[in-house]
């Protein structure tokens, strides 16, 4: 019999383009030089589906590849991920889905292609939990949740800065339907500033970057601070974090354990260069503890 899923993580698949070691800001009319220049597979489903196998999910990736030639180095990184693959090639004449990330002498700069749609047509693939890594996706596609649901899947949602998402007035019905909501800090003040009212089925989980992490869960909150680390590279620290959360409440612990395991996972990818290639195994008893504050009001 063929083995289900643990977890499904869908959303947009780029390739990220990764300029580094500049010898000097970019700047209009000047040409800069790069010391190194990686391409790697990105985006939220991606990065938060590769650290999910990490740490032991049977975890699909389900979404679009980017056109050719940026399909190659997705389709190497599913696989030495240890991801299975629910994916399907770009349609016919579309640009790549890309990001050009441009790590300057003081700050990163972002450049991004976003072409057509994010998931593939037809049935939704089977697995006991669907992680959604956008919002923007969720809003596009507004019958994917509903598909999960009906199939029997549990339901995360990351948020991810989009304007137009997160002004949209969907927001409110759409964060109802998933268990588990997990913007960072600022999606969270922009959507309050919306006047959206978050209220998903299990945790509403707020990403606090150095500060950690919080979660509300009825009407109780709870918080988790992050370890001191030095920070070499914040790339795909929030969809890290999803996966430990996810993970965690997939296996029935409670919201103090899965916070920590989150922070755990956080902690890792800031201290490493690029999203999640090369993670290897994870496993978060080896990872320092997180201190946890329990049930604050
Ligand atoms: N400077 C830091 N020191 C320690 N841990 C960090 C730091 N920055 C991020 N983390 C960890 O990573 C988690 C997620 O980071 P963050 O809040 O920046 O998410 P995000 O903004 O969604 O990230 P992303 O850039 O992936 O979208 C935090 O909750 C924390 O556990
Ligand atoms: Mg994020």
């Amino acid at each position: 019999m063929k083995a289900q899923l643990d977890i499904l993580s869908a959303g947009r698949i780029y390739a990220d383009l990764i300029l580094a070691g500049l010898d000097a800001d970019p700047a209009p009319g000047r040409e800069v030089y790069a010391k190194q220049f990686v391409l790697v597979p990105g985006g939220g489903a991606f990065i938060t589906g590769a650290y999910a196998a990490a740490l032991g999910s049977r975890t699909g990736l389900y979404g679009l590849l980017p056109a050719p030639p940026f399909d190659t180095c997705i389709r190497e990184g599913i696989a030495a991920a240890g991801l299975v693959a629910h994916v399907a090639p770009a349609p016919a004449g579309s640009d790549p889905q890309l990001t050009v990330a441009i790590t300057g002498t003081h700050d990163r700069s972002f450049i991004t292609r976003r072409p057509g749609r994010a998931l593939p047509d037809g049935p939704l693939p089977a697995a006991s939990h669907l992680h959604v890594g956008e919002l923007a996706t969720a809003l596009e596609q507004p019958d994917l949740i509903a598909q999960a649901r009906q199939a029997g899947m549990s339901v995360s949602l990351d948020c991810g800065w989009d304007a137009a998402a997160l002004a949209d007035p969907r927001v409110p019905r759409i964060v109802a339907e998933v268990d588990l909501f997990l913007p960072n800090a600022e999606e969270a003040a922009q959507l309050a500033m919306h006047g959206h009212r978050l209220s998903p089925r299990h945790a509403l989980v707020v990403k606090r970057a150095a500060e950690g992490a919080t979660a509300q869960v009825d009407n109780q909150d709870y918080s988790v601070t992050a370890p001191q680390v030095s920070v070499v590279d914040a790339t795909g620290a929030g969809d890290a974090f999803n996966a430990g959360f996810v993970t965690a409440w997939l296996s029935g612990a409670n919201t103090q354990d899965c916070l920590a395991a989150g922070v755990a996972c956080g902690a890792k990818a800031v201290t490493r260069i690029g999203g999640a290639t090369d993670l290897g195994r994870l496993d978060l008893r080896a990872e320092p503890p997180a201190k946890t504050h329990d049930k604050l009001h």
